[in-house]
């Protein structure tokens, strides 16, 4: 009887070692066949009990009939979790595909694209600068000394190195010309930031995009001329340039530039009688500040400011997708909230 019970017993063990093991659900199958199916080993001593000895009935019967019944456990489990990480058994693959979630560029980046992607075509190529600088390439090269009152327009973030973040992007204008010489045809694009108070129209991060461009006479006229075709190229054919007299002190002269509102179309109306609501009724919308380079900035990279001039410009990006989309509130830009940012 004793040797019946350890074949039991080393049946039972390897069974339930192979079965807790089995690496796939045919494998499992294969299993049940040989440790539950009809013509195993533990089917034919099951039913063999009633040749055996009287005596050794109930104590056969009882290890046999629990081994089977752990067998089928074993069986039933492994099934279970196999299934489960079975990917065929677990995907339907008739069912329709789920759409994947495509992101969209955020507006400040797709006018930022447009802006770069226009003044590229006139032969303007892409420079960079850091947003962590110094008080010479954000204020003293630009002809900005330290007791000149510019500086207050400017409420700068300082940091404790006495490094300060940058408030305009004018500062790659130096950097540029510190390390090439004329003629070049720059833009850059980046953050700024400035001491602001927080509210729908201003922000203490913002954007602009810079522009530079020095040679043997470049004149005024030319400057218009670029601005011109920037304003058409991103609102229209038909979008007109204003130049305004302004001062800053890195551009002698200096103006501010404005172009002719698109949906009053420079008229200042659309329904008569009411003020177009994008221009408040002038007919113009505020872009940036531009001029022709001071000479003072060009003997601070050390150009000879006899032989070249040069113009700039600056705008701010916030401001163009404003009016663009229709944005009210310039904080949406930061904030990163989906429901704002998915609708462009
Ligand atoms: N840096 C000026 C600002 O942030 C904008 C600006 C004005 C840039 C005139 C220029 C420029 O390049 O020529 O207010």
């Amino acid at each position: 009887m004793s040797a019946m019970l350890n074949e039991i017993e080393t049946l039972g063990r390897e069974a339930l070692e192979a079965i807790a093991d089995a690496p796939d659900l045919k494998l499992l199958e294969e299993l049940r066949v040989k440790y539950a199916g009809r013509r195993s080993r533990l089917r034919q001593i099951l039913s063999g009990i009633g040749e055996l000895q009287p005596a050794e009935r109930p104590v056969i019967g009882k290890v046999a009939g629990e081994l089977s019944r752990a067998v089928e456990a074993a069986l039933a489990a492994r099934h279970e979790q196999l299934a489960e990480s079975d990917v065929s058994a677990a995907i339907d693959v008739t069912l329709p595909g789920r759409r994947p979630k495509s992101g969209v560029l955020h507006p400040l980046t797709r006018i930022a694209d447009d802006v770069i992607d226009i003044l590229r075509g006139m032969g303007f190529v892409v420079a960079d600068g850091p947003e962590i600088e110094d008080d010479y390439h954000n204020f003293d090269a630009l002809n900005t000394p330290a007791d000149h009152p510019a500086r207050d327009l400017h409420d700068t973030f300082y940091l404790k190195s006495g490094q300060l973040l940058r408030t305009h992007t004018s500062t790659v204008q130096i950097r540029v010309m510190e390390g090439a010489s004329p003629p070049l045809r720059i833009i850059s694009n980046g953050r700024c930031y400035r001491r602001d108070t927080v509210d729908p129209t201003h922000h203490m991060v913002f954007h602009q995009i810079e522009g530079l461009y020095v040679d043997r006479d470049v004149s005024l006229a030319e400057l218009k001329g670029t601005l011109n075709l920037l304003g058409q190229r991103l609102l229209g054919e038909g979008t007109r340039t204003r130049l305004r007299p302004h001062f800053f002190p890195f551009t002698e002269p200096s103006v501010e530039f404005d172009f002719s509102c698109r949906l009053c179309d420079g008229g200042g109306t659309v329904t008569a009688g009411k003020s177009c609501r994008v221009c408040k009724g002038t007919g113009w919308i505020e872009i940036g500040g531009a001029g022709m380079v001071d000479p003072a900035v060009f003997d601070a990279v050390g150009y000879d400011s006899e032989r070249y001039t040069g113009f700039a410009f600056g705008l701010g990006l916030e401001r163009m997708a404003m009016i663009r989309h229709g944005i009210g509130d310039i904080r949406l830009f930061l904030e990163n909230d989906l429901r704002f940012t998915r609708q462009f």
